[in-house]
């Protein structure tokens, strides 16, 4: 028996044809059992996981309607095949209906069978590899926990798949929320350290006076309060990665030993003169624009060629609108599996529009807290609309409605578009007059019956 031999079960009260049959399709390879009749079928069908069920529609008692019902609901993915009484189409199109593969009608010859068989084998071949090929093409929108479908994105991490495989120095820059620790752990989980440390230091979130021992570690002595000897934290990255977040803020001092550590791999503990060898992968990060700093002098440039080896830039979210609705779906996949009951909820089209024409200072962290305070305001119900989106993102002007609108990188339709702008301009006039049309018309000066009849139109025309 071949391992992947299919296992077939053969429902029909006629013995002799069942068992005819049973034993050709044994000869082809398959592996068969036999039921001759619904009830029997259902007891087989609860104990073991057929590959195929091929069932008579007519049986005594409990039926092949009945029959193939409770395949397909324990095995969606079953293959269902019907034998027909001859003249009974309309029972075949709806077991086909029912989700039955195929159907066959009595009386018919062995090799008729066989090709039914073969070709929803086939099909069911077909459909799993095409399953498989849509889930790859998914995987490039994400890496690791960074979405993104924007062309700037996928190109993005393309990039941080390459880099990861190797162990140079690489630079990430970008405003605040845009993903830069994302980024650099995604380069760490991707690459061949993967199974050491990835540590982290935020430069700017350590006294300067701490910074050094924190980073180089020291000996006993080395200060007061050094009452031992304690290792830093590049020594603990050690064959990992080493993730030096605002790398901006650093001192003069500090650049210089940095600077050593990249060139050499090699740095002396706080108060000791035994040289420390480590082997490292750097990556810095930073939200300030460091060429700017170089040129007024507050970074080394030195420092600088030698962090810029690979320069990973984040674009802002404002700059990738398109990147809003795959972010808020995985926002809400995430934040309502956590909560107890988990919830399901969506964004209504109207807050997705208005998410996407907001400006985003904070980039994705605030679109993140922006989606988590909606999820709690919109309490318990299953779509979240644009009145728990919070007045800092209702009240904004939508830089779309400006003297220039943002276009995507697929284009857009331009009719479906301003209508799109009519609508919500329409809506936010009656918002302010609290739904008096009449007033609603003078602020847009239309006539207030042109005001409603765009109104009808608008709300009923497609994708608006
Ligand atoms: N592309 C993305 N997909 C999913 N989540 C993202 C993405 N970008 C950022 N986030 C989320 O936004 C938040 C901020 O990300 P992260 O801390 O990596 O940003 P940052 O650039 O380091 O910010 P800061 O400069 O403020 O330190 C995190 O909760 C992160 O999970
Ligand atoms: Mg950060």
């Amino acid at each position: 028996m071949a391992e992947n031999a299919k296992h077939l079960l053969i429902v029909d009260d006629e013995a002799a044809l069942r068992e005819a049959i049973a034993e050709r399709l044994t000869d082809h390879g398959f592996v068969v059992e036999q039921a001759g009749s619904g009830e029997e079928a259902l007891t087989r069908l609860a104990e073991f996981a057929f590959d195929i069920i091929i069932t008579d529609l007519r049986l005594p008692g409990v039926d092949g309607r009945a029959v193939l019902d409770a395949a397909l609901e324990r095995y969606p993915d079953i293959i269902a095949i019907i034998i027909t009484g001859f003249g009974t189409v309309k029972d075949a199109v709806n077991a086909i209906k029912q989700g039955a593969a195929d159907f066959i009608t009595k009386p018919f010859q062995f090799d008729a069978l066989l090709h039914v068989l073969k070709s929803a084998l086939e099909q069911r071949r077909l459909r799993s590899e095409n399953a498989y090929l849509r889930s790859q093409l998914e995987e490039r929108y994400r890496i690791d926990g960074l979405v993104g479908r924007s062309r700037i994105m996928r190109d993005l991490f393309q990039l941080l798949e390459t880099v990861a495989a190797t162990s140079s120095t690489v630079l990430i820059m970008g405003e605040t929320g845009t993903g830069k620790e994302l980024a650099a752990r995604a380069i760490h989980h991707n690459s061949p350290r993967r199974a050491n440390r990835f540590v982290a230091i935020n430069c700017s979130a350590i006294p300067e006076t701490l910074l050094e021992a924190e980073l180089f570690g020291h000996v006993r002595g080395a200060f007061t309060g050094a009452v031992g000897t304690r290792q830093g934290r590049l020594e603990q990255a050690h064959k990992g990665t080493f993730f030096l977040d605002e790398v901006g803020t650093m001192s003069p001092a500090l650049q210089a030993k940095l600077l050593r550590v990249l060139q050499e791999r090699e740095f002396e503990r706080v108060g000791d003169s035994h040289t420390v060898k480590i082997d490292v992968r750097i990556i810095a990060a930073t939200h300030s624009d460091l060429q700017k700093m170089v040129a007024d002098g507050s970074f080394r440039e030195d420092l600088f060629y030698r962090l810029n080896v690979i320069p990973v830039r984040l674009p802002p979210l404002r700059e990738r609108r398109e990147d809003v609705p795959l972010l808020v779906q995985h926002f809400l996949q995430k934040l309502g599996s956590e909560q107890i009951p988990p919830r399901n909820a969506t964004m209504s089209q109207e807050a997705l529009r208005q998410l996407m024409a907001y400006s985003w200072p904070g980039n994705v962290r605030q679109l993140e807290n922006v989606v988590e305070r909606a999820l709690a305001f919109s309490q318990g119900r299953s779509q979240i609309d644009v009145t728990e989106l919070g007045a800092e993102i209702r009240n904004a002007p939508a830089e779309g409605d400006d003297a220039s609108p943002w276009f995507p990188d697929e284009g857009l339709d331009l009719e479906r578009y301003i209508e799109g702008v009519e609508l919500t301009l329409i809506k936010r006039s009656l918002e302010r007059t609290q739904g008096n049309k009449v007033q609603a018309a003078r602020l847009l000066n239309l006539k207030r019956t042109t005001l409603i009849e765009k109104l009808k139109r608008l709300e009923r025309a497609p994708g608006v």
